[in-house]
């Protein structure tokens, strides 16, 4: 563990003690963690954050299964639970989780999920896995997010996490989203960057400088208008962006959209000469789907 990330993970500790709530309700299910916010940002998406199991560790960029108990069997009564793959949207340090979900109306788990209220139980299963994690990249100059959607979940984790400005002079986010509102958690959180004390402190002051932010909006007006794909594909982003088309030697990339968004690209860094690693095998870039339910 670097000195930086030691240091937020004491601060967190330190929280803790602080914080800690004798009245807090005892979890009855199973890996259960207790609600202790919850955000909507449109009809189709929020976010909340829960409390973390005591020995739950994880690396910025990872996923848990979460969720919640499911409707009993009509025929024998058993209640199994319902969970999902979620990408942990808080950094490593952090005392909380966090996590950024669609709303999908008819979907077995985010059609309840969407209703949970502070003091509630969700079940976290404490085994994080996951690619978009800094130990499958090569050392590189430039780093790329590329998220559409709920995609910007492991991101709101990196971004938060001291290593990603450790390794990398220059951070580039690009988000592309249906319409404008739908772009509010990770604006916000980017613009919370910069007024964060103790992480101006920790990782130095000004650090946020390293970020360059691009979101861009398909099927609302806004200030870019287009498919990042699209967008790079003519050279517009990179002229928007003032930087060169990816290559090998500087450039590393952590993708996480919808399958076809994930699928495009990964042909466009192949092109670009750029290799897929993992964490047995770091290379250029890694991809993980954002996952709906
Ligand atoms: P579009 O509106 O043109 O489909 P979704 O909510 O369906 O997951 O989409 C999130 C965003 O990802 C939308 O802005 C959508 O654009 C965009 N998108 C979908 N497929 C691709 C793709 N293959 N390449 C780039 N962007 C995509």
């Amino acid at each position: 563990m670097t000195e930086a990330r030691h240091l937020l993970r004491c601060e967190a500790m330190n929280e803790v003690t602080l914080m800690s709530t004798p009245t807090k309700a005892v979890p009855a299910l199973p890996d259960a963690q207790i609600v202790t916010q919850v955000k909507h940002y449109t009809d189709r998406l929020f976010s909340f954050r829960c409390t973390r199991p005591a020995s739950l560790r994880f690396r910025s960029g990872e996923f848990v299964m979460i969720g919640l108990m499911g409707d009993a069997d009509p025929e024998t009564g058993k209640v199994k639970p319902l969970l999902r793959a979620y990408s942990i949207a808080s950094p490593s340090w952090d005392e909380e989780m966090e996590f950024y979900s669609i709303k999908v109306p008819d979907g077995p788990l985010t059609s309840r999920l969407q209703h949970i209220k502070v003091g509630d139980e969700v079940i976290l299963r404490p085994k994080p896995v996951g690619t978009l994690v800094h130990d499958a990249l090569l050392p590189g100059k430039r780093l790329w997010f590329f998220a559409t959607g709920t995609g910007f979940a492991p991101f709101a984790s990196l971004l938060r996490e001291p290593q990603t400005y450790e390794d990398y002079d220059e951070i580039i986010i690009t988000h592309t989203c249906r319409e404008v509102g739908e772009l509010t958690y990770g604006r916000d959180l980017i613009e919370a960057l910069k007024t964060d004390e103790l992480l101006n402190e920790v990782i130095g002051e000004g650090f946020w400088k390293k970020i360059k932010y691009y979101p861009t909006t398909t099927r609302e007006q806004s200030l870019k208008m287009g498919r990042i794909t699209d967008l790079m594909k003519s050279g517009e982003a990179f002229a928007d962006l003032g930087v060169p088309v990816l290559n090998a030697d500087t450039d590393r990339a952590m993708i996480c959209g919808n399958l076809a968004f994930n699928l495009e690209l990964k042909a466009m860094f192949e092109d670009y000469g750029l290799e897929e690693g993992a964490n047995s095998r770091p290379a250029h870039y890694v991809v993980e789907k954002a996952f709906l339910d």
